[in-house]
């Protein structure tokens, strides 16, 4: 997301253990596990096999890896570099496809590189800032299928000819603003590999783009509900537009999930914020873009600005846009194989920042579950389980969207406790849910909506870990571990602990857990730390070296081949002077201890954690996806400083030259064409 845009107040003010306590406990506990105490050998599984098998192993920590990939990096780790172009292993290429801006269809619209593109042209092109995505591939081809990209946020300098027009505080051009917000949201496009080489679909009919304008329907229990209910859906049906779409997910019925992380910071109440807003943090003098300073121009259509205004000024929600900002913050679900679908906001998981949202292993006749973090200091992990059980027929549907109706729209939100033995409890946010202050939910909730319009605030009543900004997750295709980035947390300052200088988080760590048998039980623990190889050996916890340090983890995904891929967003000079940021890959599944269970990253091991691609200056790395055949690696470069030069990601912009910068996707392959990694 970049510091540009990320706000570090800490809208958590509930008095939750935080994270970084039982974090010390944790640690504790550890060095007694590698002593040899406590952990046993646990049963066999394979791949997405068998059931969750921790359910005795009070205080145990991940469980055994004897379903592990075989998997076997064969690309030696890569030096840092600081550079205008992206750095690959040797034997590799990387192609740019489709950076901000490119045309879905023939319209004359071409980018423009004086910025100069309009409104209605940015509505027809690829938005701005990639991050999260996924390739759908079509008749299972590996070499044709949709893209689909999330836009985070915008780049005001790179988008308009001479930056945003704004005259004593207030945004004047109309078109400008417009651009703007068809700058963010997801593209769909259709790609295809000929002469090795990715290519967009020209005016394919399944080309298309959602932005911060788009109507979508409301799903779950917001849906219909008065506090949905705006002048533009007096029936609380729908909102229109999704924005600062970070992470991503999908279903395993074949749809696209786009997940509403940084939406705050677009909508403001000038008036009396209530206890939701204050919460969440919609703030209470700016938005980021003064969109909604062009409200009552006269060319506005349906308040397309007045809606970022969220302060009551008529006499009741169907004359205003009190509840604009309820109508976000969601996870979005699209179809992109439907031409035409419209998005639908999935409001039963939550209404928070959401980074990502992954489902968890997936086994015929149990709940369907998704994991979704909330990006921002000291904020908590969620879990969401359906009310029905998988059916592998619903894999394949004629409608997905109806698939996602039966899976997303009912079932129980959780929120995780980390607790001090390495177990955790998932707390549910029911009207029923015990507080800890001895009550329930009910005492400060009227139901389910208002639980979910106010997530984090239900979170703190509950007692759920204060994190240290959850980013992405995923699960290991063969032990079902599920694996989460905590990025950074430099604001821990009120726990000094000399002995600790993790106290304050500057370089994140990835954390992973196991589900129990119970559907309120994990067992977790912390598989490598972000450092700079010199820190010192509290610091460098897991024993990186120059060829895999890295900080701020962030993007973070399993492809099917048990792989683990970690992007960073790092803001840390003791990394950032050594390298940009990067991509780094392992194989945890096949990482086994003494006692046969799964390894953390430490000094006996730490080689297997490999650097495999770098970024451009001043870039972040995000957004993973692979071809079924493994043979073309997607990854996307956000805010790159000055690149891409060519249609080659690896060739530098030449020194002294300044191009305007494009987020775009980075296509790597293998010159023998072989499979990416191993
Ligand atoms: Fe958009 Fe949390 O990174
Ligand atoms: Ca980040
Ligand atoms: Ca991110």
């Amino acid at each position: 997301m970049s510091k540009e845009t990320f706000d570090a107040t800490r809208f958590n003010q509930s008095k939750n253990k935080p994270f970084e306590e039982v974090l010390e406990a944790n640690l504790s506990r550890r060095s007694i596990i590698k002593g040899g105490v406590g952990i046993s050998a646990m049963t066999a599984f394979g791949a997405f096999g068998l059931a969750g098998c921790n359910s005795s192993s009070s205080g145990n920590s991940v469980k055994a890896a004897s379903g592990a990939a075989s998997a076997v990096l064969n690309f030696e780790s890569i030096p840092g570099s600081l550079t205008d172009a992206v750095a690959i292993p040797p034997g590799y290429t990387a192609q740019v496809l489709v950076p901000w801006g490119t045309p879905l269809n023939a319209q004359g619209n071409d980018w423009k590189d004086d910025g100069s593109n309009t409104g209605t042209d940015q509505l027809n092109a690829l938005g701005m800032h990639h991050d999260g995505m996924h390739f759908f591939p079509l008749n299972d081809s590996s070499t044709d299928g949709l893209l689909c990209i999330n836009h985070e946020y915008i780049d005001l300098s790179a988008l308009h000819p001479n930056g945003p027009t704004v005259e004593n505080g207030v945004r004047t051009i109309v078109d400008e603003v417009r651009k703007e917000i068809n700058a963010h949201g997801v593209s769909v496009v259709r790609i295809q590999l000929s002469d090795n080489q990715w290519q967009l679909v020209d005016n394919d009919p399944l080309n298309r783009r959602y932005t911060g304008a788009t109507v979508m329907d409301l799903s779950g229990p917001i849906a219909h509900t008065s506090l949905a209910v705006t002048r533009f859906s007096p029936d609380g049906s729908q909102a229109r537009g999704t924005l600062n779409n970070c992470g991503n997910g999908y279903t395993p019925w074949g749809t696209y999930l786009t997940c509403e992380e940084n939406w705050p910071g677009y909508f403001v109440n000038a008036g009396v914020r209530t206890q939701e807003q204050d919460r969440i943090g919609v703030d209470d003098e700016n938005t980021r873009y003064l969109w909604e300073t062009l409200a009552g121009d006269a060319e506005e259509r349906l308040d397309e600005f007045a809606r970022f205004n969220v302060k009551p000024t008529g006499s009741s929600a169907m004359d205003d846009y009190r509840n604009e900002a309820n109508g976000h913050g969601y996870i979005v679900e699209i179809d992109p194989y439907t031409q035409n679908s419209r998005a639908k906001k999935r409001t039963a998981l939550g209404r928070f920042r959401h980074e990502g949202c992954t489902f968890g292993k997936l086994e015929a006749g149990k709940p369907v579950v998704f994991y979704s973090g909330h990006d921002s200091r000291f904020e908590y992990l969620y879990k969401f389980e359906s009310a029905v059980v998988w059916d592998p027929a619903d894999a394949n549907p004629s409608n997905r969207l109806a698939i996602g109706d039966k899976y997303m729209d009912d079932g129980i939100l959780y929120v995780a406790r980390f607790n001090e033995d390495s177990s955790g409890t998932w707390l549910p946010l029911t009207l029923d849910s015990t507080t800890v202050s001895g009550g329930t939910l009910a005492d400060s909730f009227s139901s389910l909506a208002d639980i979910i319009l106010n997530t984090a605030g239900a979170a703190d009543l509950v007692g759920a870990t204060p994190m240290d900004r959850p980013e992405w997750c995923t699960v290991d295709p063969y032990t079902g571990s599920v694996y989460l980035t905590l990025t950074n947390n430099t604001r821990r300052t009120d726990e000094t602990n000399p002995a600790n200088p993790r106290l304050n988080n500057k370089f994140g760590h990835v954390i992973r857990w196991d589900e129990g048998e119970m559907a309120t039980e994990f067992t977790w623990d912390i598989f490598v730390f972000g450092s700079p190889a010199n820190g010192d050996s509290d610091t460098n916890r897991s024993s990186l070296t120059e060829l895999n340090q890295f900080a701020s983890p962030d993007g973070l995904a399993f492809d099917p081949r048990g792989i683990l891929w970690i992007q960073t967003d790092n803001g840390a000079d003791e990394v950032e002077e050594y390298t940009n940021d990067q991509m780094l890959a392992v194989v945890p599944s096949k990482l086994t201890d003494e006692n046969g269970n799964q390894a953390t990253i430490g000094a006996d091991n730490q080689a297997e954690l490999k650097r495999f691609f770098v970024g451009p200056n001043g870039c972040e790395v995000t957004g993973f996806t692979i071809s079924p055949d493994y043979k073309s690696l997607f990854v996307n470069i956000q805010h790159p400083g000055n690149w891409p030069y060519s249609h080659n990601a690896a060739e530098a912009t030449p020194a002294g030259m300044t191009v305007r910068p494009r987020a775009a996707t980075v296509v790597i392959r293998r010159e023998d064409g072989g499979e990416i990694g191993v």
